[in-house]
């Protein structure tokens, strides 16, 4: 979604925002600006990608000056213009101000500003929070901004300047993730440690409602009521080659063929084959509560609800623990029982999305004990659980989620097994499924070279708008991984579903030509596939299969056959969901989009 960068230092701070600005562009954005400090305020904004806004600072005279911030934004309240861009300012003190996340009382905010003789130039609520600052403002920018935010409801990140103060940076955070990277003599602010780790790897997080004044000589952090409060400086461990292309095209491409390396590591000294043991040290203080849980309800949203899902058939299957995955927006408003014995698991790659933290504070409001199954280490989620695991498999910066999805259903079959071994599971079946675990990124290495046979099949039918994806058990959640790629970077409609739910309804829409993907690998449901196989290609659609190698028979069944590995079936969605990964991607390529960028989505969605 939006990102912010900021910057107060001895270096001009133009061509540093822009980096930052295109660090951040991964995550999704429409319009993108900027806001210097020379003496007065110069601001340059623009619809469309950081490049033009490039374009227009070239021929804009001045903007020199070592204090600035930066901003792309993603339309909330008020469309794709100029005016709805961010830096927003307020022009009686002099004041810049960038915005991520929703100021949820604006409306009343502004009718109050309008009163005092405001005049407002844009439809956003961040203008208001502009306004409202220098509403406030008695010569202290601080003092200002921590008044203001005591009069705000709503999520937010802001990093405001002001003319008055050309040495202060201010910068304040609830809801909405923001990092301060401390280097020597020099600042960078960012939403995204990604705009941050090429000048600096030392930087702390903003806490909720902790505000941070900035100055070229130090820092000094408070709460909005003005107290202050010593921050957590950590060290950043992203690395600048996780973040570059390297000899890929997109980085979904890179991160689908990353996933065998992804998954060594995710998996790398947790697995003790012998004794059929997991060791995972995030939970080791909480196992007696694991053995004795009554219920666990996982939580997510997109792929991770997908994930989660798998976790949820994992879970009951082989730990036999009663569990549940919901949509986490859905389970944060329907008043949710949450008894004795309740663990809820949070699952999110970057640990930022706000529905799922909303619905893990209500958890935890209700007694739950709080895990999370998180890739971003020290996001807002990480943080808030009470224990959990990460997944190791480095940044994400495609926007269609595909290493993160592996990395969690490998950590979910982690935990599974991590309960299951001290509930009912022998040491035998656990060594089993341990070494099953420990072939995948090899497995899935044999499917990555593939991708020419996928290409070539996505290729055939990749002009046609409407498919399906079909699967059962383990991989009905697969078919509906499926489908949301597809969706989400070639914009072809498609729906996921059980392959049985098809015959209470979507049959319906099956005509000639009609590409139907089938998760059709050997597993205890392969012959009711294999029926509802039929059924489709009775009715004129062209089947796909994803098969499990050596099964020559269904080739005189279907159109086009993708062969994955065998595998345990409760395994089988690590492997039979990287084709469809790959179709999706190719099918982005072959109709011209922008995989890494689609259309209206962000990386992650830090808006409820
Ligand atoms: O960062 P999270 O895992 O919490 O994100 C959840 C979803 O927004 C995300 O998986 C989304 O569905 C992806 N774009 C899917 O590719």
């Amino acid at each position: 979604m939006c990102g912010i960068v900021a910057y107060v230092g001895s270096k001009q701070a133009r061509p540093l925002l822009i980096e930052g600005l295109k660090r951040m562009e991964y995550r999704g954005y429409d319009s993108a600006g900027l806001a210097v400090l020379n003496g007065k305020l110069e601001v340059c904004r623009a619809v469309g990608r950081v490049a033009m806004l490039e374009e227009k600072l070239e021929d804009a005279p001045g903007f020199e000056g070592t204090l600035g911030l930066a901003h792309t934004r993603w339309a909330t309240h008020g469309g794709v213009t100029e005016a709805n861009a961010h830096p927003h300012r307020d022009d009686k003190v002099g004041i810049a101000l960038v915005h991520n996340g929703i100021i949820e009382n604006y409306a009343v905010l502004k009718t109050y500003l309008k009163e005092k003789g405001h005049q407002f130039h844009s439809e956003t609520d961040t203008e208001v929070l502009a306004m409202l600052i220098g509403e406030l403002y008695e010569g202290d920018l601080e003092h200002a901004v921590q008044a203001a935010l005591r009069e705000v409801t709503g999520a937010y990140a802001i990093a405001v300047i002001c003319e008055r103060e050309p040495d202060t940076l201010v910068c304040a955070r609830k809801g909405s993730p923001l990092m301060v990277g401390i280097g020597a003599g020099e600042y960078v602010v960012a939403s995204d440690p990604s705009a941050i780790v090429s000048h600096t790897t030392q930087a702390f997080p903003l806490d909720d409602y902790n505000v941070v004044k900035i100055t070229r000589t130090g820092f000094r952090s408070s709460t909005v009521e003005n107290v202050s409060v010593t921050p957590k400086i950590m060290q950043l461990e992203m690395d600048l080659e996780q973040i570059d292309l390297g000899r890929f095209q997109h980085f979904m491409q890179k991160e689908i063929f990353e996933q065998p390396a992804a998954l060594r590591n995710t998996l790398r000294g947790r697995l003790q084959r012998t004794e059929g043991k997991v060791v995972l040290g995030g939970l080791s203080a909480y196992a007696k509560e694991l053995v004795r849980a009554r219920r666990i309800v996982l939580a997510g949203q997109g792929t991770a609800l997908h994930a989660a899902m798998i976790g949820e058939y994992m879970l009951e299957d082989l730990a036999k623990v009663p569990a549940v995955a919901e949509y986490a927006s859905e389970f944060r408003y329907r008043n949710p029982i949450i008894e004795d014995g309740t663990v809820v698991i949070a699952v999110s790659q970057s640990g930022e999305t706000a529905d799922t933290l909303a619905a893990l504070n209500e958890a935890k409001d209700r007694g739950a004990l709080a895990l999370g199954v998180i890739n971003v280490v020290g996001s807002t989620i990480a943080r808030e659980t009470d224990a959990g695991v990460y997944l190791r498999v480095g940044p994400e910066v495609g926007v269609a989620s595909t290493k993160a999805f592996t990395g969690q259903v490998a950590v979910l079959a982690l935990i599974t097994l991590f309960m299951a071994r001290r509930r009912f599971m022998s040491t035998e079946a656990s060594t089993r499924l341990i070494d099953e675990m420990l072939a995948v990124p090899d497995k899935i290495e044999r499917i990555c070279e593939q991708d020419t046979h996928i290409r070539d099949v996505t290729a055939k039918y990749c002009d046609r708008e409407n498919w399906l994806f079909l699967g059962r058990g383990y991989n009905y959640p697969t078919a509906l991984e499926g489908a949301l790629k597809l969706k989400e970077i070639s914009y072809i409609h498609a729906e996921g579903m059980p392959a049985a739910e098809m015959k209470h309804g979507p049959i319906a829409l099956i005509n000639e030509g009609m590409p139907a993907v089938f998760i059709a690998n050997k597993g205890r449901q392969y012959e009711k596939v294999m029926s509802n196989i039929a059924e489709v290609r009775a009715r004129g659609g062209h089947v796909i299969a994803v098969a499990t190698e050596g099964d020559t028979e269904i080739k005189k069944q279907v159109e086009d056959v993708i062969y994955v590995p065998d595998v345990a079936e409760q395994l089988s969605p690590m492997l039979t969901v990287v084709p469809l990964q790959l179709m999706a991607y190719h099918a982005a390529v072959i109709r011209g989009h922008d995989v890494d960028k689609p259309r209206n989505l962000a990386k992650s969605v830090t808006v409820e």
